[in-house]
């Protein structure tokens, strides 16, 4: 596989040495010159023990771009869409496109849908934790065994962002970057977004349909520089009629990130920490609890991702059933931009089509 990476930032790097590892042929980009120094003196070597020399570094766009399998946008949401057009252009079979899809200006998503259709290129959307170890188990124990009707179901993803800005310790803050600007895809809604693509995930996979409608209240923050959504409570409702809550802010310390699936019979949660997660339910009215933990590394999470998306490129995989397809990333970003104006509206507010999003 030939990667080539467009952004030399925190999860550039993240998936640089997860394609290495797979032993992938790498090229990154990144149109700020000191951002590409960094990730060879300092972030690459300083996370996995040293710079690997097979990397590349290459302009985009250019007129003489090779060949690429697979194009990864890593950079800040709101230049998305604009780069993954451009990436159509090379053809990969590919492109994985960091969540969230991108910031509140919906302008060009259904022409990038529509082309990557057309030149049959798949989209996927960077929500990894849908297919780390343990939601793969959670998924297993839901199709075998008894819990019931689904009553409720309830995410939580609330970290204070000390630990965002330690992983990029050249950002002197929110205003730094596109985290300080909800518009642009940061803020709690759209940086923890993790939260809110779980909880559908989750109704997905329990027979609990789509999300129909949003009510929301934020608690936003503004000053000259930055204007952000500090904490954002959802309140979801379903096609099927499920209702349930999801809660993201950028404030909890320490973080709080979990979900609960509860039954008429029992429960199932999955409780997500840097090096280990954890799965515990009860079935059939039982009141023994089982436990279920999986270490795991930030290596791992990502390199998980990349044998996914290897997985479904080669057929392997139904691309429609994958956890991080575009249709997923894309009901996530119509829930997020409903939120926003449920909160504005101070109304529960209908999911509508892009087009009428934009
Ligand atoms: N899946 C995860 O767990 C995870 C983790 C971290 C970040 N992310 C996502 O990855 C994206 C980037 O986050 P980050 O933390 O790496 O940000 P970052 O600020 O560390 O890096 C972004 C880089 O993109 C570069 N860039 C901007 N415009 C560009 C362009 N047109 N072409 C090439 N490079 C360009 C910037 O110069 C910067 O170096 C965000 O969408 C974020 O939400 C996901």
């Amino acid at each position: 596989m030939k990667v080539l990476i467009l952004g030399c930032g925190s999860i550039g790097n993240h998936l640089a040495n997860a394609s290495r590892r797979m032993d992938w042929e790498v090229s990154m980009c990144d149109v700020d010159p000191n951002a590409i120094k960094r990730t060879k003196d300092l972030i690459y070597p300083s996370r996995y023990g040293g710079w690997d020399d097979k990397i590349k570094f290459i302009e985009f766009p250019t007129s003489e771009i090779s060949k690429f399998d697979m194009v990864i946008v890593g950079t800040p949401p709101d230049t998305h869409i604009d780069l993954a057009l451009q990436a159509l252009k090379i053809k990969p079979k590919c492109i994985l496109i960091e969540k969230p899809l991108c910031g509140l200006d919906f302008s060009n998503i259904d022409q990038l849908i529509n082309l990557a259709d057309e030149e049959n290129v798949k989209l996927f959307i960077g929500y990894d934790h849908s297919l780390s170890k343990a939601i793969a188990e959670l998924k297993r124990l839901l199709d075998n065994n008894n819990f019931g009707k689904v009553e409720t179901i309830d995410v939580d993803f609330r970290e204070e962002w000390s630990g965002i800005f330690a992983a990029h310790p050249w950002l002197d803050g929110p205003s730094d970057s596109y985290l300080g600007y909800s518009k642009r895809g940061g803020g709690a809604a759209g940086e923890h977004s993790h939260g809110i693509h779980l909880w559908q995930y989750l109704s997905k996979i329990s027979g609990q349909g789509t999300v129909t409608s949003v009510n929301c209240t934020m608690k936003k923050f503004k000053d000259s520089y930055v204007d952000y959504d500090k904490l954002s409570i959802m309140n979801f409702k379903t096609d099927k009629g499920l209702l349930g809550k999801c809660v993201q802010d950028v404030i909890t310390k320490p973080s709080k990130k979990s979900a609960r699936v509860q039954f008429d019979k029992g429960f199932l949660k999955v409780s997500f920490a840097p090096k280990l997660d954890i799965i515990s339910y009860s079935i059939e009215n039982s009141n023994d609890i089982k436990e279920l933990r999986f270490e795991k590394d930030r290596p791992s999470d990502f390199i998980l991702e990349l044998t996914h998306i290897d997985k479904c490129i080669k057929g392997d995989f139904d691309v429609e059933n994958s956890p991080i397809s575009i249709n997923h990333g894309l009901d996530v970003m119509k829930i997020i931009k409903t939120a926003h104006i449920s909160n504005e509206s101070n109304s529960i507010e209908f999911i509508k089509p892009i087009s009428d999003l934009i």
